[in-house]
């Protein structure tokens, strides 16, 4: 059953309260928290809550700066992502912010839709987190941000429903045991730091808690050494990283890193010793497919990934056939090499190479993934 890619953020004090046990809600963040987390919303397709939240803290649950409502409509979005509570005993109130204020589109799902709301949202039985999650990846909801409260994330982290967890840490403490807490379950695989980040003495832990965020993390990585590549009129550059099991980094490298024709994923293989035990767990990330075929050197990128014996490529873009005819995704795969395409960062790995593609398809029509 597919989910939309899921993002858990939330506000905490030092010893782990997301509230205090006062009838007021407790600020945790700062201004500088609440612009970051109203990028988080204009980048999303829609805002979950728990029944709770809305009755004690009344969110908006709305974009605030109009820059970014505005760069919403330019991409042909509603301004406001669509707004999603989930309840079981239907005890919402139609006079809540979540209700009244902004035009976003509502949805409630609950196991008997309570007849109170008809009229001001769209209502959806459904029993159980995961299949509210299936519910909206259905209705085109790709990346979705959960924004509490509290038991609404521990049933996504036990239930491994998860992809990225922000954690922003307020620096005051609570110290009330009957307040609501942060808790967790080990779900699936060990969470990964991804970044640290000081707003204004608000620390900021992003972590990534899903294959799919680790590889969409390490996947924009090797775009970024992408840009450091030496211009050129007959080459694409590329950016490429390879990671252990565990989601550390092994290498990187990038194309005509240190000469003229060297590839991506040959500068970053040059810097790993052939009998690092590392290899074969590893991902390599490439921006572009690993090439098949090479007019400049003997062995193409596809046979060097075999011979290195990395079970596992991520890419973002497939080679068009410009100045070769690749098929490196087919060579890989039939070598018993596990290839995932992330088509949604087809663009970005474009992004640097747009000089060489005028006259070629905007979009990579026959992307696809072999596993
Ligand atoms: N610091 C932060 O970042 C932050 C963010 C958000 C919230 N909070 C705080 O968190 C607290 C609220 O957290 P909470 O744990 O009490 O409540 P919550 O997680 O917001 O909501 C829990 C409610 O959601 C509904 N629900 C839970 N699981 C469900 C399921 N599987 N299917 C359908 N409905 C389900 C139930 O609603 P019914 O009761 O209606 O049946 C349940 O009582 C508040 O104090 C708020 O201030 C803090
Ligand atoms: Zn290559």
């Amino acid at each position: 059953m597919s989910r939309p890619y899921t993002l858990l953020s939330c506000a905490v004090s030092i010893d782990g309260y997301l509230d205090d046990t006062s009838a007021q809600r407790l600020l945790l963040s700062n201004e500088a928290d609440f612009d970051a987390v109203d990028q988080l919303r204009a980048d999303c397709d829609a805002i979950l809550v728990g029944a709770n939240t809305i009755r004690r803290d009344n969110p908006r649950l709305v974009v605030r700066d109009p820059a970014r409502r505005a760069a919403r409509v330019a991409r042909a979005l509603p301004p406001d992502p669509l707004k999603v509570a989930v309840t079981t005993s239907g005890d919402l109130d139609a006079a809540s912010n979540f209700f009244t204020v902004g035009d976003a589109e509502k949805l409630v799902y609950a196991p008997t839709p309570p007849a109170r709301l008809a009229g001001v949202a769209t209502l959806v039985a459904a029993d159980g987190l995961r299949a509210v999650l299936a519910d909206l990846a259905a209705r085109g909801v790709q990346r979705l941000l959960v924004e509490g409260g509290a038991e609404i994330l521990r049933q996504l982290l036990a239930g491994d429903l998860a992809d990225e967890l922000r954690l922003a840490v307020a620096p005051r403490l609570v110290g009330e045991p009957g307040a609501p807490r942060f808790t967790g379950a080990p779900g699936g695989r060990q969470p990964v730091l991804a970044g640290v980040t000081d707003l204004g003495g608000v620390t900021v832990l992003r972590y990534l808690l899903s294959q799919a965020a680790v590889d969409r993390h390490w996947l924009r990585v090797a775009i970024a050494e992408a840009w450091r590549c030496p211009p050129s009129q007959t080459a694409y550059s590329v950016g490429a990283v390879i990671v252990d099991a565990a989601g550390r980094e092994i290498a990187r490298g990038y194309s005509r890193e240190s000469d003229e024709v060297v590839h991506a994923e040959e500068a970053a293989l040059a810097k790993v010793d052939p009998a690092d035990p590392r290899l074969a767990g590893a991902t390599i990330y490439s921006s572009l497919e690993p090439c098949s075929v090479r007019r400049s050197r003997s062995a193409p990128c596809a046979t060097l990934i075999r011979a290195a014996g990395i079970p596992r490529v991520v890419y973002a873009w497939r080679e068009p056939a410009l100045f070769v005819n690749g098929r490196g995704v087919e060579e890989l795969g039939t070598a018993g090499v596990e290839v995932v395409q992330l088509p949604e960062l087809a663009g970005e790995a474009r992004a640097m190479n747009a000089h060489l593609l005028a006259g070629t398809p905007s979009h990579d029509p026959e992307g696809f993934s072999v596993s």
